[in-house]
């Protein structure tokens, strides 16, 4: 469904600042893939993502979703069919629209109903009442209400309904719990994995936590410097420990993992 092959990005090239983002990257994701992204701190994990998502173009390198190549596709375009959430919960969302203006907008730009006449109608908003109550937050009774005044963890949880309100290709989740507190980012990503697992959706979720990386999706990669040193599935990973899934990285990268955040996750 998602291939990538030999995808290269350099930064400041040929300053003294030029960084290698990505080093030849190739991946290929399968229908209803959860794949969870562990690494190094500058790995290029976000910048695989941009390139996905298209915030920026590779260098070099194809990328195409469903057989349709969209290395160059501008970035509007492939939003309808590829959903994304990122680490800061104020970035999904606008805070000074309602919830129901949220959802309204996320439904207008990718829902059939193109025109700038679109209106959603009293049929689409039952819907996002449903969709909302589905969350378990109460939001489905405070849609009137500013976004604004929602916590973090539910406006993540908003984000997420928004993305897949209508059902994307692909789901690209950048850290998007990471600035949650334990409790509610453990419901986060089990609104995820329920969201995921019922949708049948491609999932890429990169996460700092390595028990999560093990525990969600069925397949993990580990990069580091800018290349996939590791991508374990099956019962490679079935039995894997956190500890073990250290030792195979440091065996695929050449060096131990300098990750504080994602050590520090060990004892989470
Ligand atoms: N827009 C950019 N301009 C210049 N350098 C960038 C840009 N985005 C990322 N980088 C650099 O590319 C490398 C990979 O970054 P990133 O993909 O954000 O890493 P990760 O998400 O794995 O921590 C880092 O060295 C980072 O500083
Ligand atoms: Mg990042």
């Amino acid at each position: 469904m998602l291939k990538m092959t030999n995808i290269r990005k350099v930064f400041n090239e040929g300053t003294v600042n030029e960084k290698t983002a990505l080093d030849g990257v190739s991946l290929t994701v399968k229908d209803g893939d959860f794949v969870t992204i562990i690494g190094s701190n500058g790995a290029g994990k976000s910048t695989l993502f941009n390139c996905i998502g298209g915030s920026f173009y590779p260098d070099e390198g194809s990328i195409f979703l469903d057989n349709q190549n969209i290395t160059y596709m501008p970035e509007h375009k492939r939003a309808v069919e590829i959903g994304r959430l990122f680490q800061d919960p104020m970035k999904g969302t606008a805070p000074h629209m309602t919830i129901e203006e949220n959802l309204a907008l996320a439904y207008l730009r990718v829902s059939k109903k193109k025109s700038v006449f679109s209106r959603v109608s009293n049929a689409d908003r039952e819907m996002f009442r449903e969709r909302l109550s589905l969350l378990n937050m109460g939001l489905e009774d405070r849609m009137k209400q500013p976004v604004g005044l929602l916590s973090g963890g539910q406006r993540q949880a908003l984000t997420l309904l928004m993305a897949t309100l209508v059902m994307p290709k692909i789901l690209l989740l950048d850290e998007h719990t990471a600035a949650l507190d334990p409790a509610t980012a453990e419901k986060v990503l089990a609104l995820t994995k329920k969201t995921v697992e019922e949708n049948h959706l491609a999932c890429l979720m990169i996460t700092h936590n390595m028990h999560s990386a093990l525990e969600m999706g069925n397949r993990t990669l580990m990069m580091d410097s800018g290349k996939i040193v590791l991508d374990i599935s099956g019962e490679e990973r079935a039995g894997l420990t956190v500890d073990g899934l250290l030792e195979k990285f440091s065996a695929g990268a050449g060096k131990a993992l300098d990750n504080d955040r994602i050590l520090f996750s060990k004892v989470e």
